[in-house]
């Protein structure tokens, strides 16, 4: 994926870095940022297997949850947002929900980064008493004006795609979703002023 034969720049320490330097960073940037889809995906792939004590592997829940979302008519960024919103299990495992959040919030609108953002503490109130912990701590968001999106996102999706019978669409059926959704980030640090990205 890396390629070793790009022009490089010259400089050791950035404080000597020239122009002419960041034309070449620049460039292998716009090749990398592109295949972005590409990383995603291939992480997403790695949720197969583990289920967590579940009844299905942390991919299936996630296909399972865009699907039904997908099937209930949601756009496609909702429905890439269902498919991602679990992408962040393996890295963040004490905070999942803000990774996922944070990959998709240069492509997403601001109520589907509330909605990924917070969905675990949203999900507790499917289990948190059954394991000793407060469901009602989304109460802490109530009056939000995301607070019924994110509760809803939980209720008819999230919470719901544990069944191992059911008939999830297969991920390559959301790819050309997930490349179409990310193709360009309309909020990012490395936007010029043009609105172009680099
Ligand atoms: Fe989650
Ligand atoms: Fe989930």
């Amino acid at each position: 994926m890396l390629d070793d034969t790009e022009d490089r720049a010259t400089f050791t320490a950035m404080v000597d870095g020239t122009a002419e330097d960041y034309a070449k960073v620049t460039a292998a940037f716009g090749k990398f940022s592109k295949t972005l889809p590409d990383r995603v995906l291939e992480h997403l792939k790695m949720l197969q297997g583990d289920a967590g004590g579940f009844a299905v592997d942390r991919l299936e829940h996630s296909l399972q949850t865009a699907t039904r979302a997908h099937r209930d008519g949601r756009d496609e960024e909702y429905v890439v947002c269902a498919l991602l919103h679990d992408i962040g299990d393996l890295l963040g495992t004490f905070n999942h929900a803000e990774l996922g959040a944070t990959i998709l919030k240069p492509f997403i609108s601001d109520a589907n980064y509330f909605m990924l953002q917070n969905h675990g503490i949203f999900q507790g109130y499917y289990f948190f008493h059954h394991i000793g912990l407060d469901r009602d701590a989304r109460e802490d968001f109530r009056g939000h004006e995301h607070f019924e999106y994110t509760a809803q996102f939980c209720h008819l999706y999230d919470q719901a795609a544990f069944d191992p019978n059911y008939d999830s669409m297969p991920l390559e059926a959301f790819e050309p979703m997930v490349r179409k959704v990310m193709e360009k980030p309309r909020d990012s640090i490395y936007l010029r002023d043009d609105g172009t990205a680099l």
